[in-house]
């Protein structure tokens, strides 16, 4: 028996959602394409596309964001975000940035060159995009377990660190103008990392004099897993599991969509100041003067006050056992997920709910699109559609090993009653599993192609 962990919350503020009739969801689905990016919200019953920016702001948040400053310079907006990031990650510089994929962006523009390579256990698919954008070449070296979705590895997010050492050997040290690690790993299940592999992880970096950044996205769900799992660490606050962790390395990207649970916003975190001169100027171009960079002030204050929120252990505890909870469910009803359940959502293994499906032609993509037409609930591919592509030296497509849907969970947003509904609706798919087909695309562009991609079924 799977246990709901009761919500360290109540409801104050209500949104109403609506079930579209299965006529309209038919012809939503046509009409978008069949691509669930392309639909319209309002003809979603539950929202499970991203955890990103989607989850609930609390009272605290809303009240902060009455007294946003929005001076243009030194706000006092800025200066409050400033104790926090101080306060929890302790790097020298930073720079607000309206959200991840822009501090992406200007740290890809100041260090990689063509040419160059950068190493991760998975990048995410925009910080991927942004390194390819500026002529580099990503590469994921995580731990093999990380591709068997029924071993129950506690740290799949894991770098497989002789692959890393392999890696720099092979490259050379002067084609790596920085390295990273993503906690948690979204790519690859929303699986954490230990603070045992950070730890090597930062020594390889800093042993060749590659700077290491962390993509911190899901920090605080990587923290709690750390103090759930990794032994020496049950004591430890996750405030200061997470001030250990951000002491290993020399900057951070963040999306602060997820874990600082804002519905915008984005740090650029660094030590190196000729690299903070340089993001500044890159800053000013692209996104705003670095005290508010792309964001207005009442973000800024939501942001302060999000991040505390984020790492309080009460909320922690129950977001993961809201995760957990799903995966188990749908584990119940015979549909395998990647295991053990991640941080912030349940990643559903297509390929092996559809496994007449090839992956060129999409099941995972097939699975989404069920699930609409089953319950009017929007998941995500995370599989050929997403991460596909066609090797520049070899012509030849190279599919990724696992063909998932992912079900993200918005933070503190929905119950139980609907994270039970979400199980049901798979449950009734799978009954009828063997008569669902593949899709073809229509339109496919070159880079983040599923953000835009149209389908046809077969
Ligand atoms: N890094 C990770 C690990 C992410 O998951 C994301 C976004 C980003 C960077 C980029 O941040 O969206 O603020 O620009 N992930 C969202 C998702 C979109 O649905 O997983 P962003």
């Amino acid at each position: 028996m799977s246990i709901y962990p009761p919500e360290p919350f109540r409801i104050k503020v209500v949104e109403s959602i609506r079930l579209p009739s299965s006529e309209e969801r038919e012809a939503a689905l046509k009409e978008a394409g069949y691509n669930l990016f392309s639909m319209k919200a309002e003809d979603i019953f539950i929202d499970l596309l991203t955890d990103s920016g989607t989850g609930a702001m609390s009272q605290e948040q809303w009240a902060a964001i009455m007294r946003g400053d929005e001076s243009y310079a030194g706000a006092r907006s800025f200066h409050r975000l400033k104790n926090a990031v101080d306060d929890i990650f302790g790097f020298k510089y930073f720079v607000p940035t309206h959200q991840g994929r822009a501090a992406e962006n200007i740290l890809a523009a100041c260090l990689v060159k063509p040419g160059n390579l950068v190493p991760s256990n998975m990048h995410f698919d925009t910080t991927d995009a942004n390194i390819r954008a500026r002529g580099g070449r990503p590469a994921n070296l995580v731990i093999d377990e990380a591709f068997d979705p029924d071993n129950r590895h506690p740290f799949k997010g894991n770098m497989d660190i002789a692959k890393l050492k392999a890696f720099i050997e092979k490259v050379g040290v002067l084609n790596i103008p920085f390295g990273m690690m993503t906690v948690t790993n979204n790519a690859g299940g929303g699986q954490p990392v230990s603070m045992e592999n950070l730890k090597a992880v930062a020594e390889v970096y800093a042993a060749s004099g590659i700077p290491f950044f962390i993509d911190a996205a899901r920090y605080a769900e990587n923290c709690f897993f750390i103090k759930e799992r990794e032994p020496g660490y049950e004591h430890k606050s996750v405030k200061e599991i997470a001030q250990e962790m951000f002491a290993l390395a020399d900057g951070m990207t963040m999306s602060a969509k997820k874990d600082a649970i804002v519905n915008i916003g984005g740090l650029l975190c660094l030590n190196d100041e000729g690299l903070f001169q340089n993001i500044k100027n890159e800053l000013i171009l692209r996104e705003g003067f670095p005290t508010y960079g792309g964001l207005a002030g009442r973000d800024l204050d939501a942001m302060a006050v999000g991040l505390y929120e984020g790492l309080d252990e009460a909320y922690l505890a129950y977001r993961l056992g809201q995760t957990a909870y799903l995966a188990a469910r749908i584990n119940d009803a015979g549909i395998p997920t990647i295991q053990p359940a991640g941080g912030h959502g349940v990643y559903v293994n297509a390929g092996a709910l559809l496994p007449h499906i090839h992956n060129y032609e999409f099941p995972a993509q097939a699975l989404a699109v069920e699930l609409y037409r089953e319950g009017g609930i929007r998941g995500v591919e995370i599989g050929s559609v997403m991460f596909a592509c066609l090797d520049p030296e070899t012509n030849k497509w190279h599919y990724p090993k696992l063909e998932l849907l992912r079900l993200a969970i918005p933070r503190r947003t929905y119950t139980q009653s609907h994270i039970d509904y979400v199980a049901n609706s798979l449950a009734q798919i799978k009954a009828r599993a063997d008569k669902i087909r593949g899709y073809k695309f229509t339109y496919a562009p070159e880079l983040l192609r599923h953000f835009t991609a149209r389908f046809e079924p077969l």
